[in-house]
């Protein structure tokens, strides 16, 4: 069991805006999680509890007041130079909006091939390869990379999405409520195509969702945040029937059962 990510005794705090309440908001609280290699990780909780800050963190998009992140056994802050540069490559992002989340002015073609661009020093036949083989992997046809973001639906885009975070061949994607802005159906399919590159890629997913009808389907383990804690964490099975907490609880009777 190889651990891939690690949050050691995490704590992330935002300056408050509004000066009439106190200073700071702690959005995560000395949170410390294991991530292992190849399993779906999910977290959840209502809204506000530190779900995205956390994966933020991970992306280096925020900096914690204290503790450590881990990342295949490393400091995360304590990259070489090296380290640093690769990192992003090996923790991809996917967001819960299709519609905000890709470049409205650039085709399909460049959207793929923008972090080959960046990233890699391949040649143009080889970055041809490797986005016709994201395409095939996240279920689009060649056809698309001519058309720009607007010619797809909401199900497509986040498909395309998922194929740009792949394009760099990640360890861990994080998907930050990827399927909540789209309808039922196509919310099947995305949780569908997720599950297929747990499997094929061995790809390890941090998966952030409140919805706990989807988090049942997909994840291996949950862990539960409230008010910036992680306040419970199990094996999804153990999870829906022998909850602990009362906040578990109270998440877990607002699910609709699915036959
Ligand atoms: N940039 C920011 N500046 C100040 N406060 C912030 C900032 N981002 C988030 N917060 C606050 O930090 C707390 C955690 O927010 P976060 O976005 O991590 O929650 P979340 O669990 O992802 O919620 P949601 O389900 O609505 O996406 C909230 O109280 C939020 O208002
Ligand atoms: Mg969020």
């Amino acid at each position: 069991m190889e651990i891939l990510l690690e949050t050691n005794n995490l704590t992330i705090e935002y300056k408050n805006i509004n000066k009439a309440d106190k200073d700071s908001i702690r959005a995560v609280d000395n949170v410390s999680l294991k991530i292992i290699k190849g399993e779906i990780y999910a977290l959840a909780g209502e809204s506000g509890c530190g779900k995205s800050t956390l994966a933020k963190a991970v992306t280096k998009l925020v900096l914690p007041k204290s503790g450590d992140i881990l990342f295949e056994g490393k400091s995360i802050y304590s990259h070489s130079r090296n380290e640093k540069k690769e990192y992003p490559k090996k923790v991809q992002m996917v967001f819960q909006n299709p519609y905000s989340s890709l470049n409205p002015k650039m085709k399909i073609y460049d959207i793929l091939k923008e972090p080959l661009d960046i990233n890699t020093k391949l040649k143009k036949p080889e970055k041809d390869e490797l986005i016709e083989e994201v395409l095939a992997e996240t279920g689009l046809q060649t056809d698309c990379l001519s058309l720009y973001p607007h010619e797809f639906s909401g199900g497509q885009r986040q498909r395309i999405a998922i194929a740009r975070a792949l394009i760099l061949n990640p360890e861990l994607l994080i998907a930050d409520e990827p399927v909540s802005a789209l309808d039922a159906s196509i919310q099947a399919q995305i949780i569908n195509l997720l599950k297929s590159l747990k499997y094929k890629r061995d790809l390890t997913i941090l998966f952030i969702s409140h919805d706990m009808n989807v988090i049942k389907y997909l994840a291996d383990r949950v862990g539960i945040m409230y008010y910036g804690s992680l306040i419970e964490e199990n094996y999804t099975g153990t999870i829906f029937r022998f909850p602990k907490e009362e906040y578990t609880k109270k998440l877990l009777s607002s699910v609709p059962v699915l036959k």
